[in-house]
């Protein structure tokens, strides 16, 4: 059978990626990648070009349901995309988001939430928003045998209390930004997202852990980065675009070009030709 390079080009581990592989790669400059996947489909691409770890994002609720916050996916919602990526991933990472409202409450709350969506999906870690608040969650999943990646600086789940899209840890909020780094870390969080973090303060909560840093707006000096897939492959065509995110494709407007030329040959008539016919 062919090997992947041959048939894709790009070079997919050719074994599981694990925690700990990613773990070990922390501070040596070989840095990796993340990206959040919904489907089958997406997790097969992203993960035969080689891309490390599927995020199941908490975005799908808007990129993927259309709901206008993220608060509003389900945990139902979460785990059905979150069974299907991972049934596609090959061998990457698969982590999950646990969506707001099913962690916050209690420590049992968020094991129940966290063991379901494990259970259920397959995914190999679940992720969860917040800082030193949440550190007594992230100890209460380690205990229960779940691995945690955490995710602070910008919060999508807290968007209200965080009074819109802002980035954090500007100034003086530098030192709570490094508070909540350790917290996590000293909780026993396997990874921690920063989300828009001015990228010389990510630079110095990434030193000062020994847990991998995945950055999304927080320059390079982190130990990995995760984008939306949808910002960085211009999916909708006219949708808004942070300005963290680079485009590598025009997706979007290649699937309407596509979308269009069908409709046009079918009022045309031209398709089908001979060759789709039985
Ligand atoms: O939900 C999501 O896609 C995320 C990334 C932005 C990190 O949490």
């Amino acid at each position: 059978m062919a090997d992947k390079k041959e048939t894709t080009g790009y070079l997919a581990p050719t074994r599981q990626v694990r925690i700990g592989d990613l773990r070990k790669r922390k501070g040596s400059g070989d840095k990796w990648a993340m990206l959040t996947a919904y489907d089958y489909s997406t997790a097969r691409a992203f993960s035969d070009a080689g891309v490390e770890c599927l995020l199941v994002g908490d975005s799908a609720a808007n990129v993927v349901f259309g709901y206008p916050q993220t608060q509003q996916i389900s945990l139902d919602e979460m785990i059905y995309i979150a069974a299907a990526v991972v049934r596609g991933a090959g061998n990457a990472l698969v982590i999950a988001d646990l969506p707001f409202g099913t962690y916050e409450a209690s420590d049992e709350q968020a094991v129940r939430s966290a063991a379901e969506m494990m259970r259920r999906s397959g995914a190999a870690m679940v992720k969860i928003e917040g800082g030193v608040r949440i550190a007594p969650r992230i100890r209460a999943l380690v205990a229960a045998g779940i691995p945690v990646c955490a995710h602070i600086g910008f919060t999508p789940q807290s968007v209200n209390a965080l009074s819109g899209f802002k980035v954090q840890g500007r100034g003086d909020a530098a030192d709570q930004l490094l508070a909540d780094i350790r917290a996590v870390a000293d909780a026993g969080a396997d990874f921690v997202v920063l989300e828009m973090v001015p990228a010389d303060v990510a630079a110095r909560a990434s030193e000062s852990v020994d847990i991998p840093t995945v950055g999304i707006g927080a320059g390079p000096d982190t130990d990995a980065q995760v984008l939306v897939w949808h910002d960085m492959a211009a999916l909708p065509a006219d949708g808004h675009r942070p300005k963290f995110a680079k485009q590598w494709a025009q997706v979007g407007a290649e699937l309407t070009a596509a979308a269009a030329s069908y409709k046009r040959e079918v009022a045309e008539g031209t398709f089908p030709a001979a060759e789709h016919c039985f």
